[in-house]
């Protein structure tokens, strides 16, 4: 059966895989851009972007937003003018702030999770931005769509869906995962589809839903296809490109991750995450980390309780001091056996 393109209003993709955004660092505009190029949508995250200029320590906001902007601009050239998105999370500082930024440099969509994004719709009005929330549970999405009907008086564009199976932070507990690893997600997707048809009714227009986490495949992504969904986002997969923008040794770091390496991490963003049960996470188990520095980049975060700065952990992943750094991954992170090219991949996924 052949893939239908997916389409967002006035945007086609040609291939209904929206790679899936991943800060500090991984995806970034080589990423996005090769993923953009060949059809799909390319997202860059808005986590710390600006970790690699000089005045990032001293001038943190400042070396973000040029740098997210500075990375809008090169996927866009890098995919010829593709469908380029960004990943902003609700539990980051500045959120108002990374979101006019996604807007005045041209990008076509901001995706966001890790929280509600209650007020996104105020921050876009009158730009064409398409918009998305993730959300996790049916409740998720019943909550942000009501939300966004009663004072915004409009819809989402597109929403995501993030299963047990995703990595990077979870809208589950590690009790839930557990149990959605027995009965699976599919039922809780049909909910969620049930309750955006509502909204399709209401506003008379299609309002595609797109699934992530855990999607590794073909026979995947028809799964999900079939079950009424509209898209898939992944994520994991796209870490062992040659294009990802994240150190060789973090790609390594993959493809040689066991399956018994995968752990539910606890966050100081306070919700769990899946990460690579690595020497830095079993040290922290342990003791806390001495902190000598904050970012301000989350919204609640107490420098005094946390386990270890996320910011500076993911930093460390992004440039390649593996064995020290929080390295988020997907469920199926120990299937991932080599290297590809996007080109390669999104042919395997969708041809
Ligand atoms: C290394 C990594 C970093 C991630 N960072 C973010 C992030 O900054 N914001 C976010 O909303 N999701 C993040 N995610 C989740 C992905 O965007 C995606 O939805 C999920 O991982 C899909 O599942 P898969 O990895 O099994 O394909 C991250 C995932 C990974 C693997």
């Amino acid at each position: 059966m052949k893939l239908k393109e997916l389409r967002i209003g006035d945007l086609v993709a040609r291939r209904p895989v929206i790679q899936g955004g991943m800060g500090v660092g991984v995806s970034l505009s080589s990423l996005a851009g090769a993923v953009a190029r060949e059809g799909g949508i390319g997202v860059i995250s808005a986590a710390q972007p600006g970790f690699m200029e000089p005045d990032f320590a001293t001038d943190t906001m400042e070396a973000n937003l040029r740098a997210l902007k500075n990375y809008i601009r090169e996927a866009k050239e890098l995919s010829s003018g593709g469908i380029i998105g960004v990943n902003i999370m609700c539990a980051m500082n500045h959120y108002e702030d990374f979101v006019r930024c996604t807007v005045e440099s041209g990008a076509d969509i901001i995706i966001s999770g890790a929280g509600l994004p209650a007020d996104l719709p105020k921050y876009v009005e009158g730009s064409n931005v398409k918009i998305a929330p993730i959300v996790s549970p049916p409740k998720a999405a019943k909550v942000i769509l009501k939300r966004w009907d009663t004072h915004y008086h409009r819809t989402a564009d597109f929403i995501v869906i993030e299963g047990p199976k995703a990595g990077g932070h979870l809208g589950y507990s590690p009790e839930e995962v557990g149990y959605y690893d027995e009965v699976g997600y599919d039922e809780k997707i049909k909910e969620i589809i049930d309750i955006v048809r509502e909204y399709e009714a209401k506003y008379s227009r299609k309002i595609p839903v797109i699934f992530g986490g855990g999607v590794f495949d073909r026979k995947d992504i028809d799964h999900y296809m079939e079950l009424g969904c509209d898209g898939v986002q992944m994520a994991t997969r796209f870490v062992t490109t040659y294009e990802c923008d994240v150190a060789e040794s973090f790609k390594q770091a993959y493809l040689a991750a066991k399956k018994e390496d995968v752990a539910i991490v606890k966050s100081p963003v306070g919700m769990p995450g899946r990460a690579i049960r690595n020497d830095f996470i079993k040290a922290r188990e342990k003791e806390r980390e001495h902190i000598t520095k904050c970012y301000g980049c989350l919204k609640k975060c107490d420098i005094n309780s946390i386990p270890y700065c996320i910011t500076a952990a993911l930093v460390r992943a992004a440039k390649g001091d593996v064995d020290n750094a929080l390295l988020f991954c997907g469920e199926n992170v120990w299937r991932l056996d080599r290297m590809m090219s996007v080109k390669e991949l999104m042919e395997e996924l969708c041809d």
